[in-house]
């Protein structure tokens, strides 16, 4: 889907907020100064506004050493604002409504997906292309124990005359983040989709094409004479290629701390070649790993006893992996446009063996592994990483 795509997009290109002027009039603020200029404004009025009133407060400190000369007390007077007031200055420019505008400015990182299907919304949340079906697990999400685990879900919105759901960036909340998409389940197409597939069993030239640019040796004799494979023969061969159908889930993207965006993982199967494509993200941080690590337990903790999920045929949905160098690092939940509920009493265990027609996703199974994965890492540090 992404074949269009270097492997490795400079960060500055996936500037969400984009801070080029020229840009910057798409995001539809009319003739005038735009509502970044303004905001600029106002958060240097604001900034100046602030520091005058704490060096008037401190110069009302500072006067009462009256041994000193008016310069000797301008000096102490900055050093102590410097001291004792810059920490009350930083606070209130990051607290500041203005100045939260440039926290804006951070690159979005989207790492999987079609080119716009999201857009900048209100109060740091970002806009998904409406779909119903992630409507209703995002709205249902919202009442089930998996919450903590997934974007803060705020409706529907209109914009620029299309719909859209809204929800929190899992971003926002660090410095210049490092992000992974891992897609998780042993397939990435629902079981309807094959279906209708098979209902058109012409023969695609194409698709053969594409199986013998990556694995020349992928198809049958018979596909061979017919330089041709049909859908569903494309379509269960394309997972076999990554780690998709052997360890239940695959990486689809990794930005890293240097900018550079990598989505070329397509032939990444092995556990060894996950283990390190996993050890290149988090540099061998084991502060890093440590976190994910728990957070991925309670996430398979949560996911076991989770109706939302018992209930649901959850494909195509990945957990979006995010730290910084300040250490913080978290795992979530997301991407539901795929994941269908299942008729009436009916359960799934996601760590079942898949065959057409029980709806086995494999999602548990690829967590399993995800976590074995990481706490391996854990315990036997790369040597060149110690
Ligand atoms: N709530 C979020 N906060 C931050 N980043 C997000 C969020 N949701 C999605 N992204 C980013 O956007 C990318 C695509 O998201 P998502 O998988 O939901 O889109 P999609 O259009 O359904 O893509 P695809 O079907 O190809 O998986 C993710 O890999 C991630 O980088
Ligand atoms: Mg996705």
């Amino acid at each position: 889907m992404h074949s269009h795509l270097p492997a490795a997009i400079p960060e500055q290109a996936l500037y969400w907020w984009c801070p080029d002027p020229a840009a910057e009039s798409t995001l539809g603020d009319g003739p005038g100064p735009s509502s970044q200029q303004l905001n600029q404004h106002c958060s240097v009025f604001f900034f100046f506004f602030y520091t005058t009133v704490l060096v008037m407060k401190a110069d009302k400190d500072c006067a009462r050493n009256t041994t000193h000369s008016t310069f000797t007390r301008s000096v102490l007077c900055l050093s102590s604002i410097q001291h004792k007031s810059w920490k009350k200055i930083k606070n209130i420019v990051h607290w500041s409504p203005f100045v939260m505008s440039f926290k804006k400015k951070y690159p979005w990182i989207q790492l999987a997906g079609h080119a716009g299907s999201f857009k900048a919304g209100a109060n740091g949340r970002i806009l998904k292309k409406h779909c119903d079906c992630e409507q209703r697990c995002l709205d249902w999400l919202m009442k089930d124990v998996l919450r903590p685990y997934v974007p803060a879900y705020h409706g529907d919105v209109e914009k620029d005359g299309e719909k859209y759901n809204q929800m929190d960036d899992l971003l926002s909340e660090f410095d210049l983040p490092c992000v992974m998409d891992c897609k998780m389940g042993v397939r990435t197409y629902l079981e309807e989709e094959l279906t209708k597939a098979r209902r058109n069993s012409s023969l695609r030239k194409d698709m053969y094409q594409k199986m013998v640019e990556v694995e020349p040796l992928a198809p049958t004799p018979e596909e061979q004479e017919q330089q041709a494979v049909t859908k569903p023969r494309y379509m269960q061969w394309r997972e076999t290629i990554s780690s998709t159908a052997t360890l239940g889930f695959r990486i689809e993207g990794i930005k890293k701390e240097d900018g550079t965006v990598n989505r070329d993982f397509k032939k990444t199967r092995s556990m060894e070649q996950v283990t390190e494509a996993f050890n290149d993200f988090v540099k061998g941080n084991q502060n890093i790993l440590n976190c994910y690590l728990h957070r991925l337990k309670d996430i398979r903790d949560t996911l076991e006893i989770s109706t939302f999920f018992k209930t649901h045929e959850v494909i195509g949905s990945s957990l979006l992996f995010v730290h910084d160098k300040r250490e913080q690092a978290k795992v979530w939940m997301i991407d539901f446009g795929k994941t269908t509920p299942l008729p009436e009493g009916q359960v799934l265990s996601h760590r079942a063996t898949w065959e057409e027609g029980n709806r086995e996703d494999g999602y548990l199974y690829g967590l399993d592994h995800l976590i074995d994965i990481l706490t391996h890492m854990v315990v036997t540090p790369k040597p060149d990483s110690l």
